[in-house]
């Protein structure tokens, strides 16, 4: 797996520390609401399993499944849902848990729909997010780390479904995709 890798951006201690910080921020920001976690799969896995460990409290989580990017590196834009969500989010405060946010097509269109459902409100957390998304009006309330706009794998992300285990987030050698 190394020689596919180019250079390690984040570690895994890097990562648990920012979202520890994050944690403890939506929790006091959303003291005494009904606050429910909705992560998208599959990139989201891991962004969320410990992000809802460091939580100071309990919170119920819900998940939603999309495409929109296939196996390549570019979003399409085109968002299909694969997987919808279990739960009834009427009236309650919803947080849309990512990995990462690049052109914000996929999000600004999972928050537009989650939106047509009557919650009390929609924000966004994400890990990770690209310069690419000052092209969208998207507002993200929670962002880990502003990463350059390169190809990145492991914490969850994938690159055509490899990668995911890995605890760092790197950026993949060049070769892997040209
Ligand atoms: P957007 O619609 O362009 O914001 O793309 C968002 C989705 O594209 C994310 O949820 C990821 O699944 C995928 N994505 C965007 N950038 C990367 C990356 O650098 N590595 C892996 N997946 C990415
Ligand atoms: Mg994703």
């Amino acid at each position: 797996m190394g020689a596919d890798l180019d250079r390690v951006l984040l570690t895994e201690e890097q990562i648990l520390a920012r979202l520890e910080q994050l944690s403890e921020q939506i929790w006091a920001d959303y003291e005494g609401k009904d606050l429910l976690l909705v992560g998208v799969l599959k990139g989201a896995v891991m962004v969320m399993a410990d992000l809802m460990r460091a939580l100071p409290g309990t919170a119920p989580v819900d998940w939603m499944a999309i495409s929109s990017y296939g196996s390549g590196t570019k979003s399409s834009g085109v968002v299909r849902i694969i997987k919808d969500l279990d739960l009834d989010i009427t009236g309650r405060h919803v947080l849309i848990v990512e990995d990462i946010i690049d052109s914000g097509l996929t999000l600004s269109w999972i928050r537009s729909n989650l939106e047509s459902r009557s919650p009390a409100s929609v924000e966004i957390c994400t890990l990770l997010r690209k310069p690419e998304v000052a092209k969208v009006a998207i507002d993200v309330k929670y962002v880990g780390f502003d990463i350059p706009n390169e190809f990145v794998v492991g914490y969850g992300l994938d690159y055509a479904e490899r990668f995911r285990n890995l605890r760092c987030v790197a950026t993949l050698a060049p070769s892997v995709y040209s």
